[in-house]
Order: C-alpha cells, then sequence, then structure tokens
C-alpha cells in the first residue's frame, strides 16, 4: 500500500518530533536543539540531538538519523508502512484502505513476537549453561579460555541433551507450536514429530545492531558433525544483512573492522580486546554486509583461516569489498589456523602486529595468483606478468593505477617501463576495467579521494539548510548536477527547489527515500558537523573552498566522461568558466 506524497506530509507534520522522541528518550534543551542518550546504541555522555526547527534527529557517536517516521521505524523495528499507521493514528490522520494496514499490523506483531521467543530461548538457554545440567557446557567453553565476564557478554548458553526440552518450556510460557516452527527453534518430521533444533550444544545467540537477538549457532562440544547448527532464516534473521558481533563492534572506534568466519573468533578477539570484530554468519560474506559495515569504518581487515578454503573466501570478499567502496587488507595469521588460535597461542600484542602489518588486499590477490604459475620457467613467469597486468587494468585512476604498477614491479622486479606496457596493451585490447556499478554512487575514485568528494558536497548541503540565505549566494555557480553522488543529486534537486520557492523542509526530504539505508544517510547530510571557525574571514575562505572544490570535482567528472557522453563536453566548456570565475570572485557569508 502506498500513500500519496501529501498524506505522508501531513501525517510527519503533524507529529512534532521533540514530542514524539520525548515519549522514549529523555531529552535536554540546549540552543535550538534537544539532546539526550542515543537509544540506537551505549552511551554515557548524550551525543544524540533532536532538531526541531529542522524536524530531524541524529546520532553524533553512531550516525543513527532522520525524521519523525525514520525515529519510530528504528526504535520499535517498523516498516516505513507500519510506522506511518502508527503515527497517523498518534495524529488522528485517518489513512485509507485500513484492510491492508491490519494485514501489516499482524506481520508486525508476528516480528514482534518472534523476537520475544528468541529472547526467552536465549534466556533459557543462558541459565541452563549455569545450572547444574550446563556444567559439561560451561567446561566446554572454559577449556576454550573464555572468562565469565566474556561469557555473559556474548549471553553464551547451553542447550539440555533432551531433545523437547525447549519446546516443552516455551509452550510452557504460552507459546504455541507454530510460533516455535516460524522462529526456527524446532523441527518437525512424521517420524519424531516436533523436536527442538539445537540440543546438547553450547548455544551462541546472533544479536541484531540493537542487541535483539535473531537467531542461534549451536557447537557440538567435541567432534561431532556438524560442528555448528545455525537457525534458519526466518522473518526477524537475514543472515544477509546481520553481522555477528556487530551490535558491540559498531561502537569500538578502532577505526577499521576485523571481519573474520566464525563465532568463536569473534569472541576470543573481542575478549583480547579487539572489539571492532565481527563474522559473517555461517554464509559467505555478502554485498548487503559490506554495506552495513560501510557505515562504521573504511577499512575492513580480513582475518580468514589461513587454508585454501579461508583465502577462497578471503579473495572474494576483497571483490565485494571493492565494490562497495571499502578498503580491503588481509591478516596474516600464519602458522595458526584462524584468530582464537593464533591469540590463545601467540596473545594480543602479537595479534595487534599482525593487525599492522595486515597486507594490502591487491598484493595479498597477486600472491594468490602467483600461486597458479610456475615462475622458475620462464613461460610460466611470462604468463604471470601477463596476468599482472591484466589485473592492474582493474584500477581505472590513472595516479593510482601508476602507483601499482610501481610497486607492483618493484616487489616482483620486473622492469617498471615493461611492466606499463604490458599494463597499456592490455588496457588497448579490453579497455580499462569499468568503474563497477553502484547504485549509490557516480563517481569511483581511491576511497579517500572518494570521502573528501562527498565531505564537500556534504557541507554544502548542510551549511544551504542552516543558513538559506547562503543559496543566493551560490546558486550561479551550482547546481544539482554538480554533485557526483547519485543520492546527493536526488537531494539537491529538492533542496534547491525548495530554496528557490523559498519554503526549506528538510525533514520532509527523507520520506522521498524509501530505502533506511538512504534515509540514513540523507539525514547524515544535514548533520555533517560544522567547523568552529573563529572569525569572518576564515568563514569565507572555507565557504569559497567548498564551492570551488565542489565545482571542480563535477567538472573533473565531465572532463572525464567528454569521451562518451556529448553533454559533458558542453558542461566541460562551461563549467571552465564557472571555475575561472569563482577563482577569481568572492563569495562571503554576508
Ligand atoms: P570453522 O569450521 O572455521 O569453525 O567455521 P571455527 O569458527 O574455527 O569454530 P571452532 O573454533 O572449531 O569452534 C567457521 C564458521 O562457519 C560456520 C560457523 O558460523 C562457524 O563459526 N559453520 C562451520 C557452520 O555454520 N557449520 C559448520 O558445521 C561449521
Ligand atoms: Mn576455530
Amino acid at each position: 500500500m502506498y500513500y500519496s506524497d501529501e498524506l505522508i506530509e501531513e501525517v510527519r507534520t503533524k507529529n512534532d518530533i521533540v514530542d514524539v522522541i520525548s515519549g522514549y528518550v529523555r531529552l535536554q534543551k540546549k540552543g535550538s536543539n534537544h539532546f539526550g542518550l542515543c537509544p540506537f546504541h551505549n552511551e554515557k555522555s548524550p551525543s544524540f540531538s533532536v532538531s526541531g526547527p529542522k524536524q530531524m534527529y541524529y546520532c553524533f557517536g553512531c550516525g543513527a538519523g532522520g525524521n519523525v517516521i525514520t525515529f519510530l521505524m528504528e526504535y520499535e523495528n517498523l516498516s516505513f508502512q507500519e510506522a506511518l499507521k502508527s503515527l497517523a493514528d498518534r495524529a488522528g490522520v485517518a489513512l485509507p484502505r485500513a484492510d491492508e494496514s491490519q494485514e501489516q499490523k499482524r506481520a508486525q506483531s508476528r516480528r514482534a513476537r518472534l523476537l520475544e521467543i528468541n529472547k526467552e530461548a536465549a534466556k533459557y538457554f543462558y541459565y541452563q549453561l549455569r545450572a547444574k545440567q550446563g556444567s559439561v557446557g560451561y567446561a566446554y567453553l572454559k577449556g576454550r579460555e573464555l572468562s565469565d565476564e566474556t561469557m555473559r557478554q556474548f549471553g553464551l548458553g547451553y542447550a539440555n541433551k533432551y531433545s523437547d526440552d525447549l519446546i516443552r518450556y516455551l509452550k510452557s510460557r504460552g507459546y504455541p507450536e507454530d510460533q516455535l516452527r516460524d522462529a526456527g527453534l524446532c523441527n518437525v518430521d512424521e517420524k519424531h514429530g516436533m523436536y527442538d533444533k539445537f540440543w546438547n550444544r553450547v548455544m551462541f545467540p546472533i544479536q541484531d545492531i540493537n542487541h535483539r537477538v535473531i537467531g542461534f549457532g549451536g557447537r557440538v562440544m567435541g567432534d561431532g558433525k556438524p560442528k555448528y547448527l545455525n537457525s534458519p532464516e526466518t522473518e526477524i534473521f537475514d543472515k544477509s544483512r546481520n553481522l555477528y558481533g556487530l551490535n558491540f563492534a559498531w561502537t569500538s572506534r578502532k577505526g577499521n573492522i576485523i571481519l573474520c568466519e566464525g563465532y568463536m573468533d569473534v569472541i576470543a578477539m573481542h575478549q583480547a580486546g579487539f572489539t571492532q570484530a565481527v563474522a559473517s554468519l555461517g554464509t559467505a560474506f555478502t554485498s548487503g554486509q559490506a554495506s552495513l559495515l560501510k557505515r562504521y569504518a573504511q577499512e575492513v581487515l580480513l582475518s580468514y583461516d589461513s587454508d585454501g578454503a579461508g583465502t577462497n573466501a578471503a579473495l572474494r570478499a576483497i571483490g565485494i569489498l571493492k565494490e562497495a567502496g571499502l578498503t580491503g587488507k588481509v591478516i596474516n595469521l600464519e602458522p595458526y589456523k584462524d584468530p582464537d588460535e593464533f591469540i590463545k597461542n601467540l596473545g594480543a600484542e602479537e595479534f595487534q602486529k599482525r593487525i599492522d602489518e595486515a597486507e594490502n588486499s591487491f598484493f595479498f590477490e597477486i600472491r594468490q595468483l602467483q600461486r597458479e604459475f610456475d615462475i622458475r620457467d620462464p613461460e610460466g613467469k611470462t604468463r604471470f606478468h601477463r596476468a599482472i597486468a591484466k589485473k592492474l587494468c582493474e584500477f581505472t585512476e590513472e595516479v593510482e593505477r601508476e602507483n601499482y604498477i610501481e610497486a607492483i614491479a618493484e616487489k616482483y622486479h620486473i622492469g617498471f617501463d615493461s611492466l606499463r606496457k604490458l599494463v597499456a596493451g592490455y588496457a588497448m585490447q579490453t579497455g580499462l576495467a569499468r568503474p563497477v556499478e553502484r547504485p549509490k554512487s557516480g563517481v569511483q575514485k581511491r576511497a579517500t579521494a572518494q570521502d573528501h568528494v562527498r565531505r564537500t558536497q556534504k557541507l554544502l548541503l548542510t551549511w544551504l539548510v542552516e543558513y538559506p540565505q547562503l543559496y543566493q549566494k551560490i546558486r550561479q555557480y551550482i547546481s544539482p548536477g554538480d554533485f557526483t553522488e547519485e543520492l546527493y543529486v536526488k537531494v539537491a534537486e529538492k533542496l534547491f527547489s525548495d530554496l528557490e520557492a523559498g519554503s526549506l523542509n528538510p525533514a520532509s526530504l527523507i520520506s522521498m527515500f524509501e530505502d533506511e539505508e538512504e534515509q540514513r544517510e540523507v539525514a547524515s547530510l544535514f548533520h555533517e558537523k560544522l567547523a568552529h571557525l573563529e572569525n569572518e574571514q576564515a568563514q569565507n575562505r572555507a565557504l569559497q573552498d567548498i564551492v570551488y572544490s565542489v565545482k571542480r570535482n563535477s567538472y573533473e567528472r565531465d572532463c572525464a566522461q567528454m569521451s562518451s557522453d556529448a553533454a559533458a563536453l558542453q558542461r566541460v566548456i562551461a563549467g571552465k568558466k564557472q571555475l575561472e570565475e569563482l577563482s577569481k570572485t568572492h563569495i562571503s557569508w554576508k
């Protein structure tokens, strides 16, 4: 059921964001904003701000942000439609077609029920581990050198050795059979009827980012098979969009995320102080997980098993990270199999060294590539060099490609010029790799360069919202098409036309986007931190710089597209003129 933009706006404007959020979070007024402790991550001092004038919220700690609808979605785990319904009820706005929202209501209460059952099961397993009957599980985990504190933090538990223990418990608590089945906690077959999915295993509850239990992994306490059993995907458990340990890792602020394969690896790393560790959930790393990680760090350190399977998984993960625009590095765990064993044997300090020495993912890929060739044989060596050249064509940006050619030439004792020629030869044959198609961004640059570009564009948007009078000063130079990310372009289009009409309304911008990820990003656009610039001169210089670099980025993009896009040529010519003009004029705030 899709509601019209007008109706969505009506509901949104009739629910004051400060009023609504005050019902959930204690807020204190400071200036035109209200502050409180962020409900989306653990914190001791308030970095969660709610703006009455903007009708938006934003957390400077974790980046959660949006308008009143987004807030309800995130806080209550509702879909957009459900959040809208609830706010419409609150403000007494009638929404059409009540029967459909009945169905949504049912889906929502079903999800809430499943979360409740999982939580109940987690509590039960937790209790069992600490009771007499759980001593075997407890001894097993102790044997793996986990402290009581670690077991508590991760909510580890134990499933008894009877095959209907949990079912009986949950039924006694009033949960019907079909819900236990929907939660993935039991199996049914003709011969045995209904029985527990997990028994006689130590249990690892899997939590979403808000610490809600969405599934389980269970390990045998020995060599039995399968080693791990995992909950199936359910209405609340989407394996490709969650990561084990992320509920703790996302606030670790280490500047990177360590990605590994196993539950035990994550736990061992956290226990040793590497609180930025996460693992995919018994499945291969996905692009959904990559974009999740991108919210929290730019650099991902792969800490996969050092065996063949682990190496292949790492190679695949590198590709996915690259596509998401993340920097990948690989941690060498030799001579141990996985991070858990490494830390157990060599300790945290040595592991930190391995982190510091983590290998550039391209070098790692080339090193793996080399194994396919016999480089003692000139024939094999030549083929290896060709393969390297081909791979170097993946870098579309010239500076980056040249840097890599130089580094690889030196590392593998190949003449720089001959490697370069080889690369050029391949590039002629096949063309340089097209930038990977990424739905949410237009340009593909080196991560740092790209971040800078985004930041300047973000700042300009923020300033426009904060100081609408600025629009008059910049409109002759900047148009929405100058923004290089698709999302920014859309936002700028709406924002510019609002400003043109003199009716700025940032919170309504957010509802333009269906995708939560995008809503969050748009909210963050308006909360890019404003630097404290001491005097007017510095402020003007900053403004001039930002406008100039937004224009220049757009100009450079147009230059790059000139050969394939006729309209770009026109833009380049116009852009050049404006840039010259910009470098001569002075834009000032006042
Ligand atoms: P590993 O086999 O590498 O196990 O599986 P591990 O993490 O080192 O486990 P320990 O140290 O022996 O306890 C890595 C991950 O793959 C998934 C699990 O998520 C596991 O953590 N897996 C593995 C399964 O889902 N099922 C299995 O049977 C085995
Ligand atoms: Mn292991």
